[in-house]
């Protein structure tokens, strides 16, 4: 089989991929979380990383986002937190070249209750992680909209988590909420974890109300804040009825050019791309 391996493989291997995992999560509904996983994932996946996407909402959006038919329940994120199944097992290719995912059914929201049953509750998306951990350069995780056991899991075994925040009035309400979560989270199970960058998703400039959201996001969170803002786009709302990210459904719609420039100004903010050169 060693015949076979192209030189370019080999060197890889030599050096062993660094691999980040990074939870999307914020605990309010419709901000754009899912979105903002699966055009974040498709754009490192663009530039040549391998990544993949758990899908951890029971709702199921970053599968059927994705264009992946939920046809065989039970080897889904649900079946490899509970013990049924390993998380290699659950694994699906996309149709972008380099994206893999971890799809969802309704079966998780029972996941939630039965994890307070299981040892080790908290940890379970991280052990069933570990298996495939160093296949992937990036693994994001699109939470559920809740802070509940499926969120936890997610922070446990996170690097970090990128938050996206809609700029509306109500926007600053639960982020005190979820940095305390952070917080506990890294005191009592993972004291790594840290807050990758803050996004700010359907943003539109020319609405007072949003400038001023923005301005209070920015003194709040300072440089955490990205630079590049998601502008409302009627394009990215309606490429998940395509199953298709928006990157991939129009790459030059408004919407897809801002998370291509996400996806740069994060593999920058990790040292994994040179100032100045595009994701
Ligand atoms: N930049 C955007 N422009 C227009 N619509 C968007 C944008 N981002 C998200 N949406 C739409 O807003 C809704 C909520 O987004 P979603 O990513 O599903 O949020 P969450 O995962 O936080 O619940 C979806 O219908 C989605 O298509
Ligand atoms: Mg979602």
């Amino acid at each position: 089989m060693s015949a076979e391996i192209p030189k370019s493989e080999l060197s890889q291997e030599k050096e062993p991929i660094r691999t980040k995992i990074i939870a999307v999560a914020n605990q309010k509904g419709g901000v754009g979380k899912t979105t903002t996983a699966i055009n974040v994932a498709t754009a490192l996946a663009a530039s040549g990383l391998r990544v993949l996407l758990v899908d951890l909402d029971p709702q199921g959006n970053a599968t059927t986002g994705l264009g992946v038919e939920k046809v065989n329940t039970e080897k889904e994120i649900y079946s490899a937190i509970i013990g049924d199944c390993t998380l290699s097992d659950t694994i699906l290719p996309t149709a972008i070249t380099g994206l893999e995912i971890v799809p969802a059914s309704a079966d998780l929201a029972g996941a939630e209750i039965e994890l307070i049953e299981l040892n080790q509750r908290e940890a379970r998306l991280k052990l069933a992680l570990k298996e495939i951990f160093s296949i992937y350069n990036y693994i994001l995780i699109d939470c559920p909209p809740a802070l509940g056991l499926l969120t936890l899991n997610a922070l446990v075994a996170a690097d970090s988590v990128l938050v996206p925040l809609q700029c509306e009035f109500f926007a600053l309400d639960g982020l005190g909420q979820l940095s305390r979560s952070i917080e506990r989270i890294r005191n009592a199970f993972n004291s790594k974890l840290f807050i990758q960058g803050v996004v700010l998703t359907m943003h539109d400039g020319r609405n007072n109300l949003c400038k001023s959201v923005e301005a209070d996001v920015r003194e709040y969170f300072g440089s955490l804040v990205y630079k590049t803002v998601i502008p409302r786009n009627v394009r990215v709302s309606e490429a998940p009825s395509f199953g298709l990210p928006a990157i991939v459904y129009d790459m030059h719609c408004t919407g897809a050019r801002a998370y291509m420039h996400l996806a740069a100004e994060l593999l920058r903010g990790d040292g994994r791309l040179p100032e100045g050169e595009a994701a």
